[in-house]
């Protein structure tokens, strides 16, 4: 049974003039992690927020900060969003010249490295750094904007990821990011994924925040995990 499957609300969908409120809301409905999208209008075509909201919304909560650097040469950042309190960093292989390198660099500021797979990028990218990340991040949408249709054939290779991970004795978080409702996330959790970013379908939705991550979680609570 999907036991510890995780839900990492991504606040790139919520209300930036109540952002504390929302994000408590999110930790008192039990959720996981805050996912927080960063864009540089350079790596994906929208710009988002940097640092100083990161700094903010540490702030508000206890919950770890799952970071999603969508950024061109996110090494030049790595440190900034370190010290404001990031838990997780995750990069996107094609936007930093040495992956290696730059996960080595996030890990010595004492953050967890995670890197992230675009629906067209091939898991052969971040084989080689598996052993080296504490996460590593499906994208079940093309990254830049929330509430895109969820890409089904990102699947299979949340699937070898699952695999790859067991065979090899490691133990990061595999996460989906994009599209993820109460429709899409029990397949995602039989692919073998154990941590659900959701941004319109926590905050976006008519219901509160904790009903709708309960709804997440109530989606996934019988189904058979992968792995
Ligand atoms: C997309 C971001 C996602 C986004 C997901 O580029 O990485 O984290 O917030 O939003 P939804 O859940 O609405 O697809
Ligand atoms: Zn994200």
């Amino acid at each position: 049974m999907a036991e510890g499957i995780k839900v990492a609300p991504s606040i790139l969908s919520a209300d930036y003039l109540r952002l504390g409120e929302q994000v408590r809301e999110a930790e008192a409905a039990g959720a996981d992690y805050i996912h927080v999208d960063v864009m540089d209008g350079h790596f994906v075509p929208n710009i988002t927020i940097g640092p100083v909201v990161v700094e903010a919304i540490r702030r508000a909560t206890r919950l770890p900060l799952d970071v999603h650097l969508m950024i061109e040469e996110p090494e030049r950042h790595i440190e900034a969003f370190a010290k404001v309190g990031a838990s997780f960093l995750t990069v996107h292989p094609e936007a930093t010249q040495q992956v290696h390198r730059t996960i080595a660099s996030i890990r010595k500021l004492g953050v967890g490295p995670g890197v992230a797979l675009n629906p067209g990028t091939p898991v052969s990218l971040v084989e080689d750094v598996l052993a080296d990340v504490d996460l590593v991040l499906v994208m079940s949408v093309d990254p830049g904007f929330g509430g895109q249709e969820f890409i089904e054939h990102v699947l299979p290779k949340a699937r070898r990821l699952r695999k790859l991970l067991d065979e090899r004795g490691l133990s990061a978080e595999l996460e989906i990011d994009g599209g993820i409702t109460p429709e899409t996330a029990p397949r995602c959790v039989e692919a073998g994924v154990r941590v659900l970013v959701a941004g319109t379908a926590v905050f976006k939705e008519p219901r509160s925040v904790a009903e709708s991550i309960a709804a997440l979680r109530q989606s996934v609570a019988g189904v058979v995990a992968a792995g």
